[in-house]
């Protein structure tokens, strides 16, 4: 599946139709990909959030890119680790679905998303990217409006985890287990 691809950088930087951002449920902007984004896009994507009148936990919200060069911005908000037993993988999926779902709605054929999660809400890195690349894996399975949709890694372990988690989902997958 060449449509999914885990990528090093900065997710300011990609060349794509949307990105994708760690926010939190006031959509006000906080530090992170969130305040790189808002930082890259300008003073305009915070006025835009403010019209949107926060986003829950699991789900995704949308704004024009402004002054990014990407033409939207889909604000997500991941769980708040707390020990795994509130349900945090279920609304770390929701929110990679959730994000899908609305590029698709948009018409966007490239996304590049971060590492929801794993920076500052303190979810554990391998089982986030378990989460994550089954969610995106079983969506592109059944979508054909995405082209590319990219996984862009701050740093080498948030690389190597996700190549690790996507290795193993294609492996059950193609074995059908
Ligand atoms: N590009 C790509 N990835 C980045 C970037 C960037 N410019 N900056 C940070 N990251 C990575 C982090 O290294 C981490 O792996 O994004 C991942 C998510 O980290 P956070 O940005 O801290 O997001 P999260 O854990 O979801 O916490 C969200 O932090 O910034 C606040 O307002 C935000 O309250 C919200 C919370």
């Amino acid at each position: 599946m060449k449509r999914f691809q885990i990528i090093p950088g900065d997710i300011t930087a990609q060349k794509v139709d949307a990105l994708v951002n760690a926010a939190n449920e006031t959509l006000l902007g906080g530090g992170g990909v969130d305040g790189a984004i808002h930082r890259a896009a300008g003073p305009e994507l915070l006025e835009a959030c403010r019209a949107l009148g926060g986003c829950a936990t699991g789900d995704a919200k949308a704004t024009r890119g402004c002054g990014l060069s990407a033409a939207w911005v889909i604000h997500t908000v991941g769980p708040v680790w707390r020990g795994g037993h509130l349900k945090e993988a279920d609304l770390l999926a929701s929110c990679y679905r959730r994000s899908l779902e609305l590029a698709c709605s948009l018409k966007v054929r490239t996304l590049a998303f971060p590492s929801i999660s794993t920076g500052a809400y303190g979810y554990p890195l391998d089982q986030a990217a378990a989460v994550a690349v089954a969610a995106i894996g079983d969506f592109l399975v059944t979508d054909r409006h995405l082209s590319q949709v990219c996984m862009v890694c701050f740093s080498k372990a948030v690389q190597d985890a996700y190549e690790a988690a996507w290795r193993a989902w294609r492996y059950r997958a193609e074995e059908g287990v």
